[in-house]
């Protein structure tokens, strides 16, 4: 363990015999996570995949705030701009107030096309303008695809609260996370980095179904995996009927 992990462990106030194994699937293969939005849910997911080995580069539009972000966490992060943490990141997680990813979509152009990214952004009018209706309308899932052209886009983290999101490691599998997206290496790869933060995956259908990612949905809360399957099944006959 270098020593900025070590210091990491210390100052989060963890002891070293309790973290050897703090995640209970601590991955095997490092992966390269750019986040684009380093807020409320973007701080969380970062700082916890960084606790479970991934390298994690921290983006908004100040980087004295990653940057800082990052100094505080030691190995494994790091900060840059939106551009570089997009050309950094095999995986992005984009966690931006939803009225500002037709410009994150624009500013990252040439740079996400066939990239994985998380979509953990959702559209509220009062919050975000008209964008957010248009996305409403649509679907957030098929909005968040057409603003952000050419990646492989798996909606999730949309509808439980940011302030739990770096603790479900600690009991793992006991909240489910409903996903959608139509790629499959996509949404397999999406699953890996859910599971190993402590969420159950489950798949609730394609890019259409993510307009049941949003709050105060019977999707949101925090639910079991089965619960989840079971009020996903729900939705789907109704939508046939
Ligand atoms: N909070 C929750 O519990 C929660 C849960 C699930 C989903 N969500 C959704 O996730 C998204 C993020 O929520 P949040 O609570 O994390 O918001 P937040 O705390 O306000 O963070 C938003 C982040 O986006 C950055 N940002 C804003 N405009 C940007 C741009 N044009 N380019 C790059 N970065 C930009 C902000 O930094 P700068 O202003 O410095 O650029 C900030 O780092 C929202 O769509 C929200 O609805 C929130």
């Amino acid at each position: 363990m270098n020593q900025n992990r070590r210091r990491f462990l210390v100052a989060a106030g963890v002891t070293l015999a309790a973290t050897a194994v703090p995640f209970s699937a601590r991955s095997a293969d490092t992966m390269k996570i750019g986040i684009i939005g380093s807020g409320n849910v973007g701080s969380a997911l970062g700082t916890t995949w960084v606790k479970a080995g991934h390298e994690v580069m921290f983006s908004s539009r100040h980087i004295e705030y990653d940057q800082s972000l990052a100094a505080d966490l030691g190995a494994g992060a790091r900060a840059g701009t939106p551009r570089q943490a997009a050309a950094f990141g095999d995986v992005l997680l984009i966690a931006v107030p939803y009225g500002a990813l037709p410009d994150v979509g624009k500013d990252l152009a040439g740079l996400i096309e066939g990239k994985l990214i998380i979509d953990a952004c959702n559209p509220f009018p009062n919050r975000d303008g008209e964008i957010a209706d248009w996305a409403l309308e649509k679907g957030a899932g098929l909005a968040s695809a057409e603003l952000l052209p050419g990646a492989h886009i798996v909606r999730a983290f949309n509808a439980i609260g940011a302030a739990r999101m770096g603790s479900a490691y600690q009991e793992p599998g006991r909240i489910g996370m409903p996903i959608a997206g139509d790629d499959d290496e996509a949404v397999a790869v999406a699953s890996r980095l859910i599971r190993e933060i402590g969420y159950e995956p489950v798949l609730i259908g394609g890019l259409e179904m993510g307009k049941y990612l949003m709050p105060r949905t019977a999707l949101g809360g925090e639910r079991s995996a089965e619960e989840i399957r079971q009020i996903a099944t729900d939705i789907q006959n109704e939508a046939k009927r």
